[in-house]
């Protein structure tokens, strides 16, 4: 924990430092009440435990809040892909009525209403605050939020001892031909940031259609943003709708997609047949999903 708070020490401030009090800022909600961390805790990876978060006055958001750890090499963000980058997100969730309520104009203001802020932000950008500088700082604090020492990766750099035996079968099965996951998941954090449809968009009972609505491209109907997936372990609930509790319960829907979703549209060519993994092999790739966390933030 320790290596990650950021506490200024003097009045001089670092970008990290400053974005850090930001993302915990409740003031930057229209009733001072939610803050980035209220959805995103620090001791779940930045993550929530629920499937949609209460944001301004407890009114539920559509979508499940991801980790925000590990954003530093991503692409575009949100499970839609519609901000640009991690500094173009910043004022998404500020002006969401249903997350923080508040004009991000104003949220500009209220930063440069205060003493410190103002100070700390004149003397790192050399300007006022504004737009710009504040999302800047924000996502510096969020680009720190990079995990590394896991017993995964440990076991790469030549510890054979770091993860259990029915976690290496599971890695092979995450890597192999027979569970097919590193075909989407792959890179260094486990997503090569591409759009994909796992099947639970049908338009009926399912009926977010993810990367289209931003495309209106029909070839991107129920794709979703392809998650990182270290630290999935303490991630859960899992999806864009937090529809499953448990890295079981996603296991069984790889394991066997059509049991669980019926007519889904444009689903992946890659999940269209069942797996068969055996109770066992299910039990394995868990395993080696476990491997994934970086306790250095759980400190619960
Ligand atoms: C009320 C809950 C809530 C609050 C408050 C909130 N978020 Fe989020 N956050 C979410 C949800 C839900 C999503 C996913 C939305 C989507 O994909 O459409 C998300 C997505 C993100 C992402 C994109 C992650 C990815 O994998 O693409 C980042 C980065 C992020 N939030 C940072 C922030 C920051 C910074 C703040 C404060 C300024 C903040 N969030 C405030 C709920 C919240
Ligand atoms: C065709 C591409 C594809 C394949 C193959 C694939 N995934 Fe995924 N995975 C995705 C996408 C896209 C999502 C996000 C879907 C959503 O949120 O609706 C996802 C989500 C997940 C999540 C939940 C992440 C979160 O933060 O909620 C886990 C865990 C996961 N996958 C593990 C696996 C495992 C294990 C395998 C192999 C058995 C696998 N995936 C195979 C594309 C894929």
């Amino acid at each position: 924990m320790s290596s990650f708070r950021h506490s200024p020490s003097s009045d001089h401030f670092t970008k990290v430092e400053l974005g850090q009090l930001l993302f915990f800022d409740k003031g930057l909600s229209l009733d001072s009440s939610v803050s980035c961390a209220s959805c995103h805790k620090p001791e779940f990876a930045f993550s929530d435990t629920v499937a949609f978060s209460k944001g301004f006055q407890g009114r539920l958001g559509l979508r499940n809040a991801p980790s925000v750890m590990n954003m530093k090499f991503r692409d575009l963000m949100f499970f839609d892909g519609r901000a640009k980058s991690l500094r173009d997100q910043v004022h998404f969730p500020i002006s969401d009525p249903n997350e923080m309520n508040l004009a991000y104009e104003v949220a500009i203001q209220r930063i440069a209403a205060n003493p410190v802020y103002a100070k700390a932000i004149m003397q790192l950008y050399q300007t006022l605050p504004n737009a710009t500088n504040v999302a800047d700082a924000i996502a510096s604090y969020e680009e720190t939020l990079e995990s590394s020492e896991t017993p995964f990766d440990r076991f790469m750099s030549g510890d054979t001892n770091a993860i259990s035996e029915s976690a290496k079968r599971g890695r092979e099965l995450f890597l192999g031909d027979k569970a097919k996951c590193f075909d989407c998941h792959f890179g260094p954090d486990f997503t090569g940031d591409e759009f994909r449809n796992i099947g639970l968009y049908n338009g009926v009972t399912d009926k977010d259609a993810g990367r289209f609505d931003v495309t209106k491209d029909p070839a991107d109907l129920g794709k979703f943003k392809v998650p990182g997936l270290r630290n999935i372990g303490v991630t859960g609930p899992y999806m864009h709708d937090g529809r499953f509790k448990t890295l079981e319960a996603v296991i069984a829907y790889y394991n066997n997609p059509s049991a669980f979703v019926k007519q889904a549209v444009n689903i992946d060519p890659l999940l269209t047949q069942p797996l068969n993994l055996s109770k066992q092999e299910q039990e394995d790739l868990k395993n080696f999903l476990l491997t994934l966390t970086d306790n250095r933030f759980i400190n619960r």
